[in-house]
């Protein structure tokens, strides 16, 4: 069985984000790793002990593993993001270009922002379709459910109360979204749709 690892992130000093907040965000993503190696564990322990006896709490783990791994990699996208140092998007690039097809007149942050103050927890997401070669944006509840299935991810944006409310309180989500576009650094996001398109 696989163990997986919590990644280390370089993170600079974010704007509008607080160093407190980023270092209590790693600490709940270091949680979903290590959760979801947790379950991984017990559905096999369970699985090998007596897999008719515990069939129900094993199909619960079963269920319950694809939320902690989502939480891990979801957040794994989401603090690589800040990398480097925040940078705009290349007007003139493929991802400028691809964007601006899809969502003229409006702009990606805006649509991130109308699927990101969506009521309940979850992440406002930009996917690409290679088949369609379609941007597509969704919300994902909690951390694995409403993706669109197969699709690489571009952007994740957490929307959960966790991602602002030391810094905004529970009504912030807007202004943690303001904050969030800013400190991006867009050659991460321009990278991975070269890697998929
Ligand atoms: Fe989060």
């Amino acid at each position: 069985m696989h163990i997986y690892e919590p990644k280390k992130f370089s993170l600079p000093s974010l704007d509008g984000i607080s160093d407190e907040s980023v270092k209590q965000h790693i600490g709940l993503y270091e949680g979903y790793v290590k959760n979801f190696n947790a379950i991984s564990k017990q559905i096999a322990e369970l699985a090998m002990s007596d897999s008719e006896k515990y069939a129900h709490a094993i199909s619960e783990l079963v269920r319950r593993r694809s939320f902690e791994f989502g939480g891990m990699r979801l957040h794994e996208h989401y603090f690589t993001q800040f990398e480097g140092t925040s940078n705009p998007l290349s007007v003139n690039g493929p991802l400028a270009k691809a964007l601006e097809e899809t969502y003229k007149p409006l702009d990606v942050e805006k649509v991130m922002k109308m699927i990101g103050s969506m009521r309940g927890p979850g992440w406002a997401i930009l996917y690409y379709d290679p088949e369609a070669k379609e941007l597509l944006t969704g919300f994902t509840g909690e951390q694995h459910q409403g993706h669109f299935v197969t699709l690489p991810i571009i952007l994740a944006l957490d929307v959960w109360e966790h991602a602002f409310i030391l810094d905004y309180g529970a009504a912030g989500k807007g202004k943690y979204i303001d904050a969030f576009f800013k400190n991006l650094n867009w050659d991460v996001m321009e990278k991975r749709f070269a890697d998929v398109k």
